[in-house]
């Protein structure tokens, strides 16, 4: 068996995510996802704008700014790539899900953006844009260099975004509706409508937007509609997304058919609904945030990124996040198990995984989105259980993935119940599991290090 110490292991991370950048121009821009030889997805050499962002956050940690302005700036040009899709109007102008340098029939570099349009499945990624803000916002923050975000060209970008976050829909609800697999979960999981990782993201940008977008006199009324957003978004996912013990008693004796302002059960939710697994394992101190919440319909799932990101960016509340981290301190085996962390518990099996996978053989039970563990987690994760005082937790997920990520060479992800396998169709060296190690070993050493997304004034 390989064995290291730590700092070897350290370095071997370091090592992987230096190797993955790449240049445009002569300036380093991006990190590729994946460096193993025998790539899963021909796609795995782009710089995605998610799995960038613990590598930026690493890079502006260790003074190499210029990196994260690089990528920060080309993202952005990438926006005016994209192409119209037939029908549609007005260009929705998303950030594209990734990118990559090719050279073109003279031998010049040019730069080529997929926005879902080529990507598995074409899904939209509807994450994406909202990374870059809170990108920027990181940037800004650590560098001080305030100027770049007041650049016109990034003010136009912002106020792009916003538009689009604010824009009318069919929709009564503060959260964000978005097709299936539009964030990391980027294959069909029954994931469409309003799922929790897009609300805690969404949550984020509409207070980055508050720090970042100069107020004017079209933009001053934007951002009014912005802190209102977040107001009613707070209070809504911290309210109706949040499942307790005393709650599920709550929704399992709901009455239904209720029509009016004033009724207990205003979604419709029917108590028949609840899956069979969620008594018996939801602890009597802990609690979480439901995957997806729309009319009828409640994801009784627990989604790891979803509500780690929650807590990191302030969108649950601090009762809340004590409950969440006694969730993954009672139920470690099943959340953290051998490898940090569970992406989604628990899998969908049989005629669910049929009609809701669409019988994907990549998301079979257990494996890779569906039920596989994610080392990427490991940061949120690291900073989810710091923000709740939970430092214990922070760093026994850290010793459970260390020597392991590095005897399996940086896997992307593991299967099985417990995380016990490398997953099925995993890659090896994938970047954001090296640059996520060093980013949560670097917050367990200085916890405060994100607090600037959780600066707001809260509601
Ligand atoms: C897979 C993941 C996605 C990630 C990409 C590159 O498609 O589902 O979240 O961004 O790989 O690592």
């Amino acid at each position: 068996m390989v064995t290291a110490d730590a700092a070897e292991i350290h370095q071997a991370a370091q090592a992987l995510l230096d190797a993955s950048l790449f240049s445009y121009q002569g300036e380093p821009i991006g990190t590729r996802a994946a460096l193993s030889a025998g790539i899963a997805a021909e796609n795995y050499v782009d710089c995605f704008i998610r799995d960038f962002v613990p590598s930026g956050l690493v890079f502006l940690f260790q003074g190499r700014a210029e990196i994260v302005r690089n990528f920060l700036r080309v993202a952005l040009r990438l926006r005016g790539l994209q192409e119209e899709i037939e029908g549609h109007h007005r260009l929705p102008r998303v950030m594209p899900a990734s990118f990559r340098v090719e050279r073109d029939g003279y031998g010049d570099e040019v730069l080529h953006a997929d926005f879902g349009d080529r990507a598995i499945g074409r899904v939209a990624p509807v994450d994406s844009m909202m990374w870059w803000v809170l990108t920027l916002q990181a940037y800004v923050n650590v560098t001080g260099d305030a100027a770049l975000a007041e650049e016109p060209a990034f003010q136009r970008g912002l106020q792009s975004i916003l538009t689009v976050m604010l824009n009318d829909r069919f929709e009564v609800f503060p959260t964000l509706l978005v097709p299936d697999a539009s964030f990391m979960i980027d294959r069909r999981m029954g994931v469409y409508g309003h799922p929790l990782e897009i609300q805690a993201l969404f949550f984020a940008t509409l207070n980055a937007m508050q720090e970042l977008l100069t107020p004017d006199q079209t933009t001053s009324t934007m951002l009014e509609l912005a802190a209102k957003r977040r107001a009613h978004l707070t209070e809504y996912v911290r309210q109706f997304y949040w499942l307790d013990p005393l709650k599920l008693n709550e929704i399992h004796r709901y009455e239904t058919e209720g029509f009016g302002h004033d009724v207990a059960n205003p979604l419709n939710i029917n108590p028949e609904s609840i899956p069979d697994w969620v008594a018996d394992w939801l602890p009597d101190d802990a609690g979480y945030l439901l995957g997806n919440l729309g009319p009828g319909r409640m994801d009784f799932r627990f989604f790891a990124q979803g509500n780690l990101l929650s807590m990191v960016f302030g969108l649950s509340s601090p009762e809340q996040n004590t409950a969440i981290m006694q969730l993954f301190d009672q139920r470690w085996p099943d959340l953290v198990g051998r490898m940090p962390v569970k992406l989604i518990y628990p899998a969908l099996v049989g005629v669910e995984w049929q009609i809701l996978t669409g019988s994907d053989p990549k998301n079979t039970p257990w494996s890779y989105h569906n039920g596989g563990n994610w080392p990427v987690l490991l940061w949120p994760f690291v900073a989810a259980a710091l923000r709740a005082g939970r430092r214990d937790l922070a760093s026994n997920a850290i010793d459970v993935a260390r020597s392991r990520l590095y005897r399996d060479d940086w896997p992307e992800y593991y299967d099985g119940r417990s995380g016990r396998m490398i997953g099925r169709r995993s890659n090896v060296r994938q970047v954001w599991t090296a640059a996520g190690f060093i980013l949560a070993e670097a917050l367990l050493e200085q916890p405060d290090r994100l607090d600037f997304w959780d600066a707001c004034i809260h509601p």
